[in-house]
C-alpha cells in the first residue's frame, strides 16, 4: 500500500471530526473519498498532509511511519495537495506560482528567503510551462489573482504536481467548473494514475467521483460508513441513509 492510516483520530472540543478511520490506499489508482457536509474530509487530509496533528493512530506512507512529520517534509515525501478554497500567490504569475510549487519540493524552507526573485533555471521553466499547458493554462505571465475561478483551481493543481508528488490529494477540484471542465479533469486524472501517480480525490460532483475512481471511501460524522467499488457505493443503504436529503439522494 502507498498510504495506509490505522485507526487516525482527531478532535476539535467536542466534535469528533475524524474516528478512528481506517484507510489503506494501493498505488496507481483514483480513491474517492465522499461523505456529507461536515463529515470530516478535508480534515482526515489535513492530518495526512502534515497540516494537522492526530490525536492518536498512525499514519504509513511509502513504506514507512510518517505520523507527526511537519507538510514540507511530506512535500519531500512525495505527498502534495490542494485546499478547498484556493490557496494560490495571487500576487504572482501562474508560472511563479507552479516554480513555488517546484521548490517546496527541495527547498521549502528557504522559499520565503529566495523567493521571489531567486534563481530559477531554464529548465524548471520549462517544465513548470509545460505544467501549465497540460492543465489547460495557456498565459503563464497572468497574475494568477486575475484568473477565472476554474483556471485558479487547475494553477493549483499544477502547482501541487510541480513538487512531482506520488500521491496527489485534490479537496474538491471540480467545485465551480463546468461540465466540460470537470469532463477533462477527469481525463487528466485518469491519465496521471496511467503516469504512475496516486490520486485521492474529494468531491461532492458524485458522477465524477463514481465515473473516475477504482475505490470509494465514505465518511459521515467522522467515522468511515462505507468503502467499495463505486457499483458496491451506489447499492450501500448506509451510504444511501447517510445522504439522505442532500443531493447524493436525487
Ligand atoms: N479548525 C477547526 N476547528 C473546529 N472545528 C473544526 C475545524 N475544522 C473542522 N472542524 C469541524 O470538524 C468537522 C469536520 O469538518 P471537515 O471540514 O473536515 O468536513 P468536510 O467533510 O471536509 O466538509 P465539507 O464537505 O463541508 O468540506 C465539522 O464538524 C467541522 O465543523
Ligand atoms: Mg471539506
Amino acid at each position: 500500500m502507498l498510504l495506509e492510516c490505522s485507526g487516525i483520530s482527531k478532535r476539535f472540543g467536542g466534535v469528533h471530526a475524524v474516528a478512528e478511520v481506517d484507510l489503506a490506499i494501493a498505488p496507481q489508482q483514483v480513491f474517492g473519498l465522499i461523505g456529507p457536509n461536515g463529515a470530516g474530509k478535508t480534515t482526515l487530509v489535513n492530518l495526512i498532509s502534515g497540516h494537522l496533528r492526530v490525536d492518536s493512530g498512525a499514519i504509513r506512507f511509502a513504506g514507512a511511519d510518517v505520523t507527526g512529520l511537519a507538510p514540507h517534509t511530506l512535500t519531500a515525501r512525495g505527498i502534495a495537495r490542494t485546499f478547498q478554497g484556493v490557496r494560490l500567490f495571487k500576487g504572482l504569475t501562474a508560472l511563479e506560482n507552479v516554480l513555488v510549487g517546484g521548490h517546496a519540493r527541495m527547498h521549502s524552507d528557504a522559499l520565503r528567503r529566495l523567493w521571489p526573485r531567486g534563481a530559477s533555471d531554464r529548465s524548471d521553466r520549462e517544465r513548470a510551462v509545460q505544467l501549465l499547458e497540460r492543465l489547460g493554462l495557456s498565459r503563464p505571465d497572468a497574475l494568477a489573482g486575475g484568473l477565472a475561478y476554474g483556471d485558479q483551481r487547475r494553477l493549483e493543481i499544477a502547482r501541487a504536481l510541480a513538487s512531482d508528488p506520488r500521491l496527489l490529494i485534490l479537496d474538491e477540484p471540480a467545485a465551480g467548473m463546468n461540465p466540460a471542465e470537470s469532463a477533462r479533469l477527469r481525463e487528466l486524472m485518469r491519465a496521471l494514475v496511467t503516469e504512475g501517480l496516486t490520486i485521492v480525490l474529494i468531491e461532492h460532483d458524485v458522477r465524477l467521483v463514481m465515473g473516475t475512481c477504482e475505490r470509494v471511501a465514505v465518511l459521515n460524522f467522522g467515522r468511515k460508513i462505507a468503502e467499495g467499488t463505486p457499483p458496491e457505493i451506489q447499492a450501500s443503504p448506509a451510504v444511501r441513509e447517510a445522504y439522505l436529503g442532500s443531493e447524493y439522494a436525487a
